[in-house]
């Protein structure tokens, strides 16, 4: 691979933090296609937001596809659109036949997702938050709890940045929510709800708009693998599981995610809705310290813990 040290100043100029991510948005595209092709190949980006394939010592060479090591860009590390590639392009990875699933929270100092009443607009800044809309436009679903749903009626959109919308999956196991919901009613993006078998009516397919599918739910909350499977078969590649703290909790627990983002925002919440928790260890040396990667995004710091296929 050609150092990235060698592209030319004024090339890492052109690579803008708008140019980047239309370039990470395609080669998001694009990864599905490279696997079944199966050879190393060079890119850059075209004024339409495509990639052309160029060869590997074009200065305008970003990116660089190999079977082996999936996307790396070639971009100078001084370049504005760098960090881009730097936090997403691990993620571009995922494929139908290889998925990856990411969870993310942004949480308080002492570890709170929102307060107890339920107020989580916004624990983390507007970086973060951009960085949130980012995550929804590179996955093909998005996933949150009930509660999420009861608190914050969310519209789970990438209103914030060019890229599409995810569909939308509501899992409310205990079957707590109706369907007043703005995600159950509006056009923005399609929604699926999940709860458990026996709590669906009789020939009832609809929640609102969105098909209603269920799950054998053993009363513990833990049937996530089964909603894992359910969205994955649907060809989702990569998957957000985007809150609340249980949900994301319970996917963590079960051994289902990827890559675990968290963001902390440097202010106490004092007492509120928990962020992870998993079962008490008996010891320090019981707690696993997975592999990170660590990103400043304004005043919060975002940690990234790869938990599997680094
Ligand atoms: N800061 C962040 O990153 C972030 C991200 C997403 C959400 N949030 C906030 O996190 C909170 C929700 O997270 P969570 O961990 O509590 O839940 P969650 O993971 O979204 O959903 C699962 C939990 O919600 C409960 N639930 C279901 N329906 C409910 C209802 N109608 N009213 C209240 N709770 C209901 C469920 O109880 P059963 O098991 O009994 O059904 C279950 O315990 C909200 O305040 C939301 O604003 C923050």
């Amino acid at each position: 691979m050609r150092p990235a040290a060698t592209v030319p100043p004024a090339d890492a100029q052109a690579c803008s933090v708008d140019a980047a991510w239309r370039a990470v948005l395609a080669a998001a595209r694009a990864t599905e296609r490279m696997t079944q092709d199966g050879r190393a190949e060079t890119f850059a980006l075209d004024d339409s937001g495509r990639l052309r394939s160029v060869p590997p010592d074009d200065p305008a060479a970003w990116l660089r596809w190999s079977p082996a090591e999936g996307w790396a860009t070639l971009v100078r590390t001084d370049a504005p659109g760098y960090r881009l590639f730097d936090l997403y392009l691990p993620l571009c990875n995922a494929t139908t036949a290889r998925p990856l699933t990411i969870g993310h929270l942004g949480q308080s100092l002492d570890g709170f997702i929102a307060t107890l009443g339920g107020d989580s607009q916004f624990v983390t800044g507007e970086e973060n938050i951009v960085h949130l809309h980012r995550l929804r436009a590179l996955c093909d679903a998005v996933i949150v709890g009930a509660g999420t749903v009861a608190a914050d009626n969310p519209q789970l959109t990438t209103r914030h940045v060019e890229g599409p919308n995810p569909l939308r999956v509501v899992f409310d196991p205990a079957r707590r929510l109706d369907a007043r919901y703005g995600i159950f009613t509006d056009t923005a993006a399609d929604t699926l709800y999940v709860c458990a078998r026996h709590l669906m009516h009789a020939g009832e397919t609809h929640l609102g708009r969105a098909p209603i599918l269920g799950i054998d739910e053993e009363g513990d909350g833990t049937a996530v693998a089964d909603l894992q499977r359910l969205v994955l078969a649907r060809g989702c590649s990569r998957i957000l599981v985007e809150g609340g703290g249980v949900t994301v909790s319970r996917f963590l627990k079960a051994g289902l995610l990827d890559r675990l983002q968290v963001a902390v925002a440097p202010f106490f919440i004092g007492e509120g809705r928990p962020a992870i928790r998993l079962p008490a260890p008996s010891a320090l040396s019981d707690c696993e310290r997975p592999p990170h990667r660590v990103f400043q995004m304004g005043g919060d710091v975002l940690f990234e813990l790869v938990l599997r296929g680094a």
